[in-house]
């Protein structure tokens, strides 16, 4: 199965910044994989332009649900592809907790994304409280029933899941892969128990969280890790591509 390497540049780069970084990385092969570049929305039309005929593929950080309307400050999915994304991360942690998301919006964005031909990567992830108390499993079991409510089957095909523990967001504490194995493993079930073991097998589950050119290796050595879901180690064109050139 091929795996996914995307980076999450969350509120960084202008468009100059953006399309140097390209320059940077742009003769860098997937063999086959998945390079992802999720940028600004300011950022995403000129990205498309020099991503264009390159292995590097864009994406955006959040899409509404509505295809137009009174929406101030939002953007539709019409216009993220019509800008040139063809990725968007959907329910990051920084936006269920900064900006109110919540796992009935994340399943609304979700189906917007898709039925626009958008290809979606959900974020899911337990809070370090969550996690000293024991609710991992339940807090994710939770996220993926209320956020993929009605996605069908053939839906599930163009998402990428991404698990990334609150608490290892931009902290520099990354889980233990055994950790990050274990619990993408727990995830894949319950994907298993909803969509059967055939779909289970081929969804791509990433790992994020301080994920960088030390410990990519590590952590896609083990079997459950599909690829990385990057945030600061993403911004660096030469970090980036090592870790590109480690994971595949
Ligand atoms: P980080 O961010 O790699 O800086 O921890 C990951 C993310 O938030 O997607």
């Amino acid at each position: 199965m091929n795996r996914v390497i995307a980076g999450n540049w969350k509120m960084n780069k202008t468009r100059q910044e953006a399309v140097d970084f390209i320059e940077k990385i742009k003769d860098v092969e997937d063999g086959g994989n998945i390079i992802i570049v999720c940028v600004p929305f300011t950022d995403i039309s000129a990205v498309a332009k020099v991503a264009k005929d390159t292995d590097v593929k864009v994406g955006a950080q959040n899409v509404h649900w509505s295809e137009t309307g009174a929406f101030t400050g939002e953007i539709s999915a019409k216009m993220l592809l019509d800008a040139g994304a063809e990725y968007v991360i959907i329910g990051h942690s920084e936006r269920r907790q900064m900006f109110g998301e919540t796992d009935e919006t994340v399943r609304m964005r979700l189906k917007a994304a898709l039925s626009a031909g958008l290809k979606p990567i959900v974020c899911l992830g337990e809070t370090l409280e969550e996690r000293e108390s024991n609710k991992t499993h339940n807090v994710l079991k939770n996220q993926i029933l209320k956020g993929f409510a009605g996605i069908t089957p053939a839906e599930m095909e163009n998402i990428i899941v991404a698990y990334e523990p609150i608490w290892a967001i931009g902290t520099g504490k990354t889980a233990t892969s055994n950790d990050a194995n274990n619990t993408i493993a727990y995830i894949r079930e319950v994907f298993e128990a909803i969509y059967g073991a055939h779909l289970a097998k081929n969804l791509r589950l990433l790992y994020g969280g301080s994920m960088n050119e030390n410990n990519v290796a590590e952590l896609i050595a083990m079997p459950h890790i599909d690829g990385g879901l990057i945030g600061g180690a993403s911004l660096s064109p030469e970090k980036f591509r090592k870790i590109i050139e480690i994971a595949y």
